[in-house]
């Protein structure tokens, strides 16, 4: 079987590529990215062994996946990804990205390719307690531009639900090295600024706040599982290692870099409410994800260490 990835260069695509050959049903991989982001690094070193096939693609052009033929999965990743910034950037990121979600689901329709379509637990805008997938409408409160965006894209799909088969992943914040890793995400952002010595921006209302975490290891797990299990009832699932607050995350970056400074800023996208993410869809369906936020921690300033 064949599958396409597309933002192939991105933190989590280059992760995914690196370990695409333990998937055992998937011979021969294309990768796409439009390489905006300049991180041809990511594909540095590829193995043999994965398959891979790069070319470089801006997938809101309409004809731009024609030539791959006998595609049976898509993981789809292209997309602009900071939600902080997006506010400045809404009129390229809606553009960027739904004209990219259109593309990928007219190829998916036209070559019947199953698709898995990410999409972030940041649509739980204002929340409380525990939320989880089949929470009311009302829940449903992005605080920014690009969760705005993702569910947007999530309702693309239910409207074509007939003609395609796909899971909708709602992924947690990041965590964790790659070739391709990226530094806007909060884990990822704090590590770094730890590792510089320079202040750790936490916006005021954060700190004990509760969000969602992923592992990269998880995140890959969850594309394996997906595919092996095929897991495409065209549904939508939380995907999350850990709830944690801002606080245990820098306790966690303390247990390895001891003198770490904080400084409380204001955000357009914080807010007042703490919620847990549920997980218990996913495990129902026989997944279940429990890597450790903290080993990523320590591998990401092991990785920064002597800068
Ligand atoms: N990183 C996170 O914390 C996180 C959390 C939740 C959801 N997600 C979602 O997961 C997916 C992958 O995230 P990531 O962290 O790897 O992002 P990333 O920003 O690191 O990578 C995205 C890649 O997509 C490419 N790209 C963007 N627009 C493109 C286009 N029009 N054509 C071709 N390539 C294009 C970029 O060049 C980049 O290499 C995204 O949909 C993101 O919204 C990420």
């Amino acid at each position: 079987m064949n599958l396409l990835i597309t933002g192939c260069c991105g933190h989590i695509g280059s992760y995914l590529i690196e370990h695409v050959h333990k998937i055992k049903k998937i011979k021969k991989t294309f990768i796409v990215d439009n390489l905006r982001s300049n991180q041809i690094n990511s594909l540095f070193n590829s193995k043999k062994k994965n398959n891979l096939y790069f070319s470089i693609k801006d997938l809101t052009q309409k004809s731009c996946l024609d030539e791959f033929k006998n595609v049976d999965y898509v993981i789809h990743l292209a997309s602009m990804t900071n939600a902080a910034n997006s506010f400045a950037n809404k009129k390229l990121m809606y553009y960027n990205n739904i004209e990219s979600m259109k593309n990928i689901i007219k190829f998916c329709m036209k070559n019947r390719a199953k698709l898995i379509h990410i999409s972030s637990t940041s649509v739980y805008g204002k929340q409380a307690e525990i939320v989880d997938e089949n929470c009311e409408k009302k829940y449903l409160k992005p605080q920014s531009p690009y969760a705005d965006i993702k569910l947007m894209e999530e309702k693309m799909l239910k409207k074509v639900s007939k003609k395609i088969r796909y899971s909708t992943f709602r992924f947690g914040t990041i965590a964790g090295v790659s070739k391709g890793m990226r530094f806007h995400t909060a884990v990822n952002q704090f590590c770094l600024n730890a590792a510089l010595g320079k202040h750790i921006s936490v916006y005021k209302t954060a700190l004990h706040q509760y969000r969602p975490y992923l592992s990269l290891k998880d995140a890959y797990k969850t594309f394996k599982y997906a595919i092996e299990n095929d897991l495409f009832e065209n549904d939508i699932y939380n995907v999350l290692s850990e709830n944690c607050t801002v606080n245990q995350i820098l306790k966690k970056i303390k247990r390895y870099k001891k003198n770490i400074k904080i400084k409380f800023v204001n955000s357009q996208i914080m807010n007042q409410l703490s919620y847990h993410v549920s997980k218990k869809k996913l495990n129902l369906k026989g997944l279940f994800l429990e890597n450790k936020i903290e080993l990523d921690i320590k591998n990401t300033l092991k990785l920064l260490e002597n800068i």
